[in-house]
């Protein structure tokens, strides 16, 4: 057998973005020993892409809100599919998340009387999303790294697992390897957080980069979890599209939460004309009302005017954008025109210095002085691992989630800025889970050779097959086929289509060779990789052609509307063979209490 390493922790919690490193911090807090296995160097996971805020309602800025409100626009944004109890819990305890990061040393942007300052975002009532420029998920995760590093969690850098570990039905641990060189290493443990993000890997054009490949997502669905609602893809509508090198790479909301307007080729604000019946009370209708929000948003002062319409729900600009390219009113590189340059220079170069650098290193563009072209990204999945909202355990015992990969609380569609108040809302949740869970173990399982082989086996078989697909060639192909099939837009026959070139690949993914040892070689990396993002790819295929509907971030050309019979989860599971099935499960009914928020008639913007 070969050589491994051993480690014995408490709690690991494999993923170091915000809420990996909150549930590290929260683990070790409760006294747990705790190892933090991170894919790549620890600062650099995908929370710093969140870069426009975390939501919260502090009501610094617009003293209206309240967690109630930031409770039903949360649910409004995700189509009333989100698990409720999580979204309570987010909109109850995002404030005091946000007040612990400024104790532990986050610089938030500030009021004129020294308050932290908010800014709009799209679906948010009132000015809500705490930030600090346009580096937010940057700064978190500085001041959450300085703070886990302090309380002396144990950290893995550069570290893939590859399978999670199990005594009977209960999880017991994970093996994995370091990247740099291919040691193995084997984390005993009494319980498992999986904070390891999302799957943008799977899709041609993404905000993600290189380490979310469906780890987690795939961990746990092999270890016996269930993946809830993986439909629901979030398409960012504002990643950059030219150079093509940096193709997807995040353009934030918070360019449109500052003033920014969209426009087509013909030069019209054309997002007027996208907004939802339902919601079009909540928008301008006319540039002049929205040029009134945006001089009183500039100023700092009260309006009584509506939003902009460019801060409409993510879904629906995204679908925007994407309507006026096909229709041939797109920009130079395909995509729309994002103007902030009416603005004064120095305030652009303030709110969004990052914005700024990004398209005048990346692109030669000035965006104090001309508009950028954007267009939608691959950013986010709501579907995830289903987790219980007050503890983050999975249904495999020992067997914890939280943050991206975890699904329920965002529904059909995330509100942006909702995502940083999750990671450390339900990594503190997860990381106490976990703890706890340990706390109640009496000793550490013993884990027998045969399933250390077994995962070495796995590991090794890439490496020792000579001929196969190669595993660069295979991603292309996943991509290709998420792309055409499983994208923006869906309906029967693509996802049809879709899911028979997935089972294809499926069947080349087994025989994928990346010849080679175990130093330094991301081919092999890859070929690994590629197990998780088809088993993430084939639940959102699966799920999206079960939903005969249209909600949120699901939009069926071949059925438009949101049906009452859909109000269900999809719930995806391996059955007894090993085939993934796909169920659909009631919606656990609200208390009346947070029933009736939905009755109250939406507040007027003052
Ligand atoms: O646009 C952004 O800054 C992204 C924020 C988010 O995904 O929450």
């Amino acid at each position: 057998m070969a050589n491994y390493e051993t480690h014995e922790f408490d709690v690991i919690v494999i993923g170091a973005g915000g809420a990996g490193l909150r549930a590290a911090i929260e683990a070790s807090a409760q006294g747990a020993t705790v190892g933090l296995v991170c894919k790549s160097l620890l600062g650099k996971a995908h929370t710093v892409m969140a870069e426009g805020g975390i939501a919260a309602a502090l009501a610094n800025v617009d003293p209206q809100d309240g967690w109630e409100t930031h409770f039903r626009d949360t649910m409004k944004g995700g189509k009333m599919l989100n698990n409720w109890r999580m979204a309570q819990l987010h909109a109850q305890e995002a404030p005091d998340r946000v007040k612990e990061l400024e104790r532990w040393g986050a610089v938030f942007d500030r009021t004129k009387e020294g308050k932290i300052l908010q800014r709009a975002f799209g679906g948010h009532t009132w000015k809500r999303l705490c930030h600090v420029g346009d580096r937010t998920g940057l700064e978190m995760i500085r001041t959450l790294q300085d703070k886990g590093v302090h309380q002396g969690i144990s950290i893995y850098m550069e570290c893939t697992i590859s399978r999670l570990l199990k005594e009977g039905n209960k999880v017991c641990g994970a093996f994995g390897y370091y990247r740099e060189d291919g040691r193995y290493v084997l984390f005993k443990a009494k319980a498992v957080v999986l904070a390891t993000g999302g799957v943008g890997r799977a899709f041609p054009v993404t905000s993600n980069s290189w380490e979310y490949t469906a780890d987690g997502h795939g961990l746990a669905y092999e270890a016996g979890a269930d993946l809830i609602d993986m439909e629901f893809v979030q398409f960012h509508p504002t990643g950059m599209v030219w150079p093509p090198g940096v193709k997807g790479l995040l353009v934030t909301e918070a360019v449109r939460g500052e003033g920014g307007i969209l426009r087509n080729n013909k030069g019209e604000r054309f997002m007027f004309k996208y907004l939802p019946e339902a919601t079009k009370h909540e928008f301008a209708d006319t540039e002049e009302e929205a040029k009134r929000w945006t001089d009183a948003a500039v100023a700092g002062t009260k309006t009584d005017a509506r939003r902009p319409p460019e801060l409409s729900t993510r879904d629906n600009v995204a679908r925007a954008i994407y309507t006026e390219v096909k229709e041939g009113r797109g920009s130079p590189h395909g995509g729309a025109f994002l103007d902030i340059s009416y603005q004064d220079s120095e305030r652009v170069k303030k709110k969004l210095p990052s914005m700024y650098h990004q398209f005048k290193e990346l692109a030669d563009v000035d965006i104090t002085q001309v508009p950028m072209e954007v267009g939608p990204t691959m950013h986010y999945i709501m579907g995830g691992v289903r987790v219980d909202a007050d503890t983050g355990a999975s249904r495999v015992p020992g067997l914890y989630a939280a943050g991206e990969v975890a699904g329920g609380m965002h529904g059909a569609n995330r509100l942006g800025g909702n995502s940083l108040s999750d990671l450390v809302v339900f990594g503190r949740i997860a990381g106490l889970g976990a703890a706890n869970y340990a706390k109640a173990q009496s000793s550490f399982s013993s884990i027998p050779e045969k399933e250390i082989q077994s995962a070495i086996d796995e590991l090794e078989a890439p490496l020792a097959r000579k001929g196969g697909p190669n595993p660069y060639d295979l991603q292309k192909q996943l991509n290709d086929i998420m792309g055409t099939y499983v994208g923006i837009f869906r309906e029967e026959k693509d996802l049809e289509t879709g899911i028979a070139g997935l089972e294809k690949l499926k069947e080349e993914i087994k025989k994928v060779s990346s010849p080679g040892s175990r130093v330094y070689n991301p081919g092999w990396h890859l070929a690994l990789n590629l197990k998780t993002m088809m088993v993430a790819s084939e639940a959102i295929a699966r799920a999206a052609l079960l939903r005969k509907e249209s909600r949120g971030a699901h939009s069926r050309l071949d059925f438009t509307k949101t049906e009452d019979e859909y109000g269900t989860f999809n719930i995806a599971s391996s059955d007894d063979n090993g085939k993934m099935k796909l169920d659909k499960t009631p919606l656990p009914e609200m208390p009346a209490d947070l029933e009736k928020l939905f009755a109250k008639k939406e507040p007027a913007h003052a």
